[in-house]
């Protein structure tokens, strides 16, 4: 029987679908209900869905991990490095006002990140306006609701063609 050659790096890399990651941080597990004037009317498995939809019609694996525990989000940011994730889409939260060892974290494992707020952190109190995540990600997406999670997915996905 004739032996296979061996797949190229370039090939294997085109047939295994990329993996990205979506983190939410604590507390957005109560989206839909929670303080809508700021959040919406969507909940995390509204979000989540979309996500989904959107990223199996572009071929890519995506995965959605909510906690309300600061350890849980960083042991799936170390995860996500054994996985060869390519990019992460995070909502920290609050932990994005607070939570220095999130933030080693996710530069420890080196992906590159979106970070994505439902509401404009800047138009409200001034705690909200510092965030611990910011310098360190590709960009930012304020203010524009749970249609600021798709537009990240669009932006990585158009990333991901160029890679
Ligand atoms: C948030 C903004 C944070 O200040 C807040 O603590 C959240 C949600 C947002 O999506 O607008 O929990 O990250």
């Amino acid at each position: 029987m004739k032996k296979q050659k061996p797949a190229s790096a370039e090939s294997e890399k085109a047939k295994t679908p990329a993996k990205l990651l979506v983190l939410h941080g604590p507390n957005l597990n109560l989206l839909g209900s929670r303080e809508p004037g700021y959040y919406g009317l969507a909940t995390l498995a509204d979000i989540n869905l979309a996500l989904a939809r959107r990223a199996e019609a572009a071929g890519v694996e995506l995965e959605s991990f909510q906690s309300n525990h600061e350890g849980a989000l960083i042991e799936r940011v170390h995860a996500a490095r054994e996985q060869n994730v390519r990019y992460i889409i995070i909502n920290p939260a609050a932990y994005t006002h607070t939570s220095v060892a999130l933030r080693d974290a996710v530069a420890a494992a080196g992906i590159p990140f979106v970070e994505v707020h439902l509401s404009n952190v800047h138009a409200r109190e001034a705690f909200r306006h510092h965030s611990y995540f910011s310098d360190l990600a590709i960009g930012v997406i304020t203010g524009l609701g749970s249609e600021g999670y798709l537009l990240a997915l669009e932006y990585l996905l158009s990333r991901l063609n160029s890679d």
